[in-house]
């Protein structure tokens, strides 16, 4: 799949933006706070109905104005759309073709993978940050992750209900939490299970090794005990839970666990931890790939900070040999070296323009 076309309308410092995109490599050049960034950002809003750099929407839209507005024509063998993202104030409006569809009936038309800096919370933040990450990736994979991720939430609501008001209700919540906690937690492991094999021959510079665990992972096939183990720790944790008056166990609270050479990821070095996210980024790119037969989109964001010249490039033909890339830079003499024919934009004070 790729995205053919891409307008922007008051996102960030972005006023007017029209693009035809390559299927291959497009690179956007500019210097710093240019709105390069920007431009990734609108793509993965088109994508994913929502920002990789904020969660908060209102900071989407150009200071002075009121919507913010992005789109394009999604092109993939099986059918080719146009999505659109309005943001006004805290809402959004999502659209398939012109017509206002449901979150739940806009996802999966169209996916990315981002590398970007702002996206380093997954590696360093907390893990609520890599829970999302993973969730969103899985999510993007299988619609019935998405459809249990939204029934978890509503039972998980439901159970805290009972747990504050001390409602009679709370077995039944529980059994429900456990049914669907049991489910969700397996195809998490699932995923990240595919997650890790793909990061063990993936990239890491210097043959640096990266891994990921979905704890618990009890293995594939495992779901009967995954609905046991969690049934165990709901009962261990009865008491607590009616002091706190909230669901103490639970997908909604699981560690994902990163490694660096078999070393927590909270003592790596920046650059460490910065490779490490393309690794992961690169990996969840591959695991859609062999999973749907499609390439998701790339978004490389700064790629040239984290690798060398040569690296940069290799890295670029690799991931748009087969498929499209979006990739910004603020150099643009390592784009000549690449063995394959680029498109390139250059952004300035919020435009972007064709070179
Ligand atoms: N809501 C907004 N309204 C107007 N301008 C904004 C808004 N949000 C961010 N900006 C500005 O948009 C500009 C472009 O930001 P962006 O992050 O896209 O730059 P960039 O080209 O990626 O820069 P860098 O090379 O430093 O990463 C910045 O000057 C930023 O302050
Ligand atoms: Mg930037």
């Amino acid at each position: 799949m790729w995205l053919a076309t891409l307008e922007l309308r008051d996102l960030r410092n972005l006023r007017e933006v029209d693009l035809e995109l390559s299927g291959g490599l497009n690179v956007f050049v500019g210097r710093n706070a240019q709105g390069k960034t920007s431009v990734l950002e609108g793509v993965g809003l088109i994508a994913r109905g929502r920002s990789f750099r904020t969660d908060r929407l209102p900071a989407l839209i150009r200071r002075g104005t009121t919507t913010a507005r992005a789109g394009g024509r999604v092109v993939s063998p099986e059918r080719e759309c146009r999505l659109g993202v309005h943001v006004t104030g805290e809402r959004r409006r999502l659209s398939v073709d012109g017509a206002a569809v449901r979150p739940r009936d806009y996802a999966g038309r169209f996916e990315v993978g981002v590398y970007s800096t702002d996206r380093l919370r997954v590696v360093r933040g907390t893990m609520r940050d890599r829970r999302q990450f993973v969730d969103r990736s899985a999510g993007a994979l299988w619609p019935v992750y998405r459809r249990l991720g939204r029934d978890y939430e509503r039972v998980l609501r439901q159970r805290n209900a009972a747990l504050e008001s001390g409602g009679r209700d709370l077995g039944a919540w529980t059994d429900g939490l456990i049914s669907v906690g049991a489910e969700l937690r397996q195809r998490r492991s699932d995923y990240v299970r595919l997650l890790q094999e793909q990061l063990r021959g993936g990239y890491g510079p210097e043959g640096e090794r990266y891994a990921i665990r979905a704890s618990p992972d009890l293995g594939a096939s495992a779901e009967p005990a995954q609905r046991e183990h969690l049934a165990e720790e709901l009962s261990a944790r009865a008491g607590a839970e009616r002091g706190a008056r909230r669901s103490l166990a639970g997908p909604h609270r699981d560690p994902i666990l990163l490694a660096i050479e078999g070393e927590e990821t909270d003592t790596a070095s920046s650059g460490q931890q910065r490779s490490l996210l393309l690794a992961l980024t690169l990996a969840s790119l591959e695991v859609y790939r062999r999973e749907t037969g499609s390439r998701a989109v790339t978004l490389l964001d700064d790629l040239d900070s984290e690798l060398d010249e040569r690296r940069a490039g290799a890295l670029c033909e690799r991931v748009a040999r087969d498929g499209q890339a979006l990739v910004t830079t603020a150099h643009r003499a390592w784009v000549d070296g690449i063995g394959l024919p680029v498109r390139t934009f250059l952004v300035e004070g919020g435009r972007v323009v064709a070179a």
